[in-house]
């Protein structure tokens, strides 16, 4: 390949900036496409047949317009159920998804108590279920459906403070205690939820294991263009970095400097 393999970021806002910097971290070379799908925002609450519909539809788009190498889909709520609709229909281009992080929850945990924080939709996936049921069987597994932490995420991004009473109330769910064991690992089950991880570290009422799978969504990535591509190297050409909306509306200037601390340009 003569030009840096083209990766397509995707996620229904910002969360899958958070997968995005990790992919940066390891192939800075790489020419990428990060898309929100803003108008479609929050995918949380969408019934599964009409959000396969959506993403399958944006995805027609995206794919004409930029012709990606790779596709990441950095959405949970997308991931556990359009990507298998996604592969069939583009059988040549390798989609990297991102699934509820329950085995390393599980593997990590000592009182066998775990938390998975995701959106009301992931949390409510038969493909969640069969994660717990294969990985983490021998866990008490609380499944936290959140409404308001992606926008509350947004709103951050968007430059707002974070407001701690409403972060509180909505990882609170994640904390139990039974029989003298308490939950010590929660898995962040929703890509935005890392950029509040702070704040959730700040609120929690004790300190426990926050999961981000976003580093190994990356290496999974980068092992795929590694034996597609070969090794990230680069061209002595820039390589752009865009940011896309599907909503077509200019981000807010606190946005744009969010966005250009990630590197990305609109
Ligand atoms: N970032 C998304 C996820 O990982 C979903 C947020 C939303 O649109 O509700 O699930």
């Amino acid at each position: 390949m003569t030009h840096p393999p083209k990766l397509l970021v995707f996620d229904s806002g910002l969360g899958g900036l958070t997968v995005f910097s990790e992919i940066v971290k390891l192939r800075p070379h790489a020419d990428y496409v990060y898309c929100a799908d803003d108008a479609g925002f929050p995918y949380g609450a969408w019934a599964e047949p009409a959000l396969i519909q959506r993403v399958m539809t944006v995805f027609e788009s995206l794919i004409a317009d930029h012709a990606p190498d790779m596709a990441i889909v950095a959405c949970n709520t997308a991931s556990t159920i359009v990507l298998p609709h996604l592969r069939a229909h583009w059988p040549t281009l390798p989609f990297v998804g991102t699934v509820p992080a329950i085995k390393p929850a599980a593997e990590h945990t000592r009182s066998k108590m775990i938390s998975v924080l995701g959106t009301p939709g992931t949390v409510a996936r038969d493909y969640t279920q069969n994660l717990i049921a294969q990985f983490a069987a021998h866990c008490a597994v609380t499944l936290v459906g959140s409404k308001r932490l992606a926008t509350l995420a947004e709103s951050f991004m968007r430059g707002e403070p974070a407001n701690d009473a409403e972060i509180a109330a909505e990882i609170a769910p994640c904390f139990r205690e039974e029989n003298g064991r308490r939950t010590d690992v929660v898995t962040l089950a929703c890509t935005h939820y890392p950029l509040l991880v702070e704040e959730f570290k700040r609120l929690a009422p004790w300190p426990v294991e926050w999961i981000d799978p976003a580093p190994a969504i990356a290496r999974r990535a980068d092992k795929l263009l590694a034996e597609r591509f070969g090794a990230d190297a680069p061209t002595g050409q820039p390589t752009p970095r865009r940011a896309i909306f599907t909503s077509g509306r200019k981000p807010e200037p606190p946005l744009l400097a969010a966005l250009a601390r990630y590197g990305l340009d609109c």
